[in-house]
């Protein structure tokens, strides 16, 4: 995505804002972390009438962030919190709704290591008490999958009321198609009697495996059940009409949660309408108009995000939002309350307990080397020795070898940004580290070109817009204009490094102050080169991922007008993967 264009879209859409003259969180700038010195580095929830935990895009980090010490809370945690939460913080006016917006496999060997992928991270993922869940892309792309998710989550007895997909439908094995769960859901909370409205929508996502689909929620909308829900409760009916989206709250490309909150706000132009976002892998709140917000909670659980309105029927509400770092600390910080309620940590140790169990069986800490120090992918400058690209580029991708390779001919060896899927931490580099940063195995094709051309295809392919398939998939880098200019940057020797978010109520969302980590573009791909002239017109072997093909028959047609490219000029190149050349690359320097 274009920064400009982004940052564009939030100062324009600040303008609004201000002009409209409403602001969320007036009770939440003056939290007392200044006056509580020895809680200096947290700041505490603004506990309302009715209140909101959500989780998004877990992606099966349900056994904590061993390497990382700011997020090793594990789901057993999680549900202790919860629990204690509920029992501790809320009066009996008050109430408090958990929700899930989908993705829940693919990124950590718990959900990975198994066949099929899921089966045992969804058993427990689904120990955790949620009010409300739906699913992500993630859910969509094979059909085991989704089969899963249809039979263990959205038809289970637990959730079979509590499964909201407005716009998916399951396909039976005998073709007939079915809502993916419920379509909507009514239901009046059980404190202050809030009578609530949810629906849930994923993003325009096409590719959909053949036991689901789904519709862009234009096109849902004009739909029998959404107009019979319309008749059937009109705005007197709803004090909150909830939204749960698998798509991002802020999204200048396509702007899908901004045009549904349109359209909904015209249907319901007087009540709350309260949205939670996800799919983009980053913190944000947005306020869309005076009594509509929307908050989204980060990625790979490290993130709990909390929200609260207050004076829900009145005139004007008060929303506060606060992301949980996904830690112990945390989870106690917040949930030690008024209420002198034991803690009950039984359900949530045998949870831990089965986790451990899981890692063990699926042989997760096997140890293959040792990492000196922590490379990012977008946390540090694409130049800096602590950027995993540069460690790739430079040291990893140099040792592909095959019967092609030859010391007399210059190469480029070319891999997209996408490839890579979290931060390479100090600590342990075991199979579960494969299954983290650079899960998939990738086969070498190759060209045989003049310099003049292979020398021009990076900079063709970095310099239009992100292509989607090529960068990561998580929304990294997008707020680095952003954070960068309107929130302060910190640096004290005492605080970790961590997330400064900036969203559309400031900077003092993060409910832990870390040492601001600064986010740099990311590129879509990214080179090694090994030249051995530079003679423009000496032929050298531009290498690169099988799956970039297109692409690069695109780029080199572009560059080269003399003749026509096509997957004829493109040969199987042999060597082993990326994969098996990082962890070749680790056992040498760990010996
Ligand atoms: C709004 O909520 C606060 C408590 O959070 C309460 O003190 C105040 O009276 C409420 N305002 C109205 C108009 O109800
Ligand atoms: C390497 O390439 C050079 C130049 O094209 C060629 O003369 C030589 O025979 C090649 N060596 C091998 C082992 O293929
Ligand atoms: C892959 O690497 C291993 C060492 O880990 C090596 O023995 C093998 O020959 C390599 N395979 C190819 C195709 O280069
Ligand atoms: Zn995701
Ligand atoms: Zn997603």
């Amino acid at each position: 995505m274009n920064h400009y264009i982004f940052v564009m879209a939030r100062l324009l859409r600040n303008v609004f804002l201000m002009n409209a003259a409403m602001c969320c969180c007036s009770a939440i700038m003056q939290q007392p972390f200044e006056v509580e010195p020895e809680r200096l580095h947290k700041r505490s929830l603004s506990i309302g009438q009715l209140n909101f935990l959500h989780t998004t895009d877990v992606h099966g980090w349900l056994g904590s962030h061993l390497l990382q010490p700011d997020y090793d809370a594990d789901w057993g945690d999680f549900v202790t919190f919860f629990s204690s939460f509920r029992e501790s913080r809320l009066d009996d006016t008050q109430d408090l709704i958990l929700i899930d917006s989908g993705d829940k496999h693919d990124g950590n060997g718990l959900s990975d290591a198994t066949q099929p992928n899921g089966i045992d991270t969804t058993k427990i993922f689904n120990e955790q008490d949620y009010d409300l869940l739906t699913l992500g892309n993630h859910e969509l792309y094979v059909p085991e999958s989704t089969i899963m998710e249809y039979y263990a989550t959205a038809l289970s007895t637990k959730f079979k009321d509590k499964y909201v997909s407005s716009n998916v439908e399951f396909i039976k094995e005998d073709g007939e198609l079915v809502p993916f769960g419920n379509k909507y859901i009514y239901f009046e909370t059980p404190n202050a009697k809030l009578r609530i409205l949810t629906l849930a929508f994923i993003f325009d996502f096409r590719r959909f495996n053949d036991r689901a689909k789904v519709l862009p929620f234009e096109e849902e909308l004009k739909r029998t059940w959404f107009r019979e829900m319309l008749e059937l409760y009109p705005e007197s009916t709803v004090d909150v009409l909830l939204v749960i989206g698998h798509m991002p709250v802020t999204d200048a490309e396509n702007n899908e949660m901004a045009r549904l909150h349109a359209i909904l706000r015209k249907l319901y132009p007087n009540i709350i309408i309260q949205f939670f976002g996800g799919h983009s892998h980053v913190r944000d709140f947005v306020m869309f108009d005076g009594k509509s917000s929307g908050l989204q909670s980060g990625r790979f659980a490290e993130t709990l995000g909390f929200l609260s309105i207050d004076n829900v029927t009145i005139e004007s509400p008060k929303f506060a939002r606060r992301y949980i770092d996904f830690n112990k600390e945390s989870f106690k910080y917040h949930s030690e309350g008024h209420g002198k309620n034991a803690i009950d940590f039984s359900k949530g140790k045998q949870i831990s307990k089965d986790l451990k169990y899981l890692r063990e069986e699926l042989q997760l800490d096997n140890e293959m080397g040792y990492v000196p120090k922590t490379y990012y992918m977008s946390a540090r400058p694409l130049k800096s020795d602590e950027n995993i690209y540069h460690l790739i580029t430079k040291e990893v991708l140099p040792r592909l070898s095959s019967d092609m390779t030859n010391s007399s001919i210059g190469r480029y060896i070319m891999i997209n940004t996408g490839a890579v899927r979290y931060d390479l931490h100090k600590g342990p580099f075991t199979t579960d580290t494969e299954y983290i940063v650079l899960p998939f195995p990738n086969e070498w094709l190759y060209m045989e070109l003049p310099l003049k051309v292979a020398s021009k295809i990076e900079q063709y392919l970095n310099k239009g817009p992100m292509i989607a398939s090529l960068a990561p998939p998580q929304g990294i880098g997008l707020y680095s204009v952003d954070t960068s200019k309107s929130c302060p940057f910190i640096r004290q020797p005492y605080f970790t490094e961590g997330y400064t978010t900036s969203d559309d109520c400031g900077c003092k969302g993060d409910d832990t102050i870390h040492n601001s980590q600064a986010e740099y573009q990311m590129l879509n791909v990214v080179q090694s080169e090994q030249l051995v002239s530079l003679d423009e017109n000496e032929m050298v072997h531009f290498i690169f991922y099988s799956f970039l093909q297109p692409h690069i028959l695109e780029a080199v047609n572009a560059i080269d007008f003399s003749r026509s490219y096509d997957a004829s000029d493109c040969t199987m190149y042999g060597g082993n993967s990326t994969k098996h050349l990082l962890r070749d690359y680790v056992k040498d320097i760990t010996k």
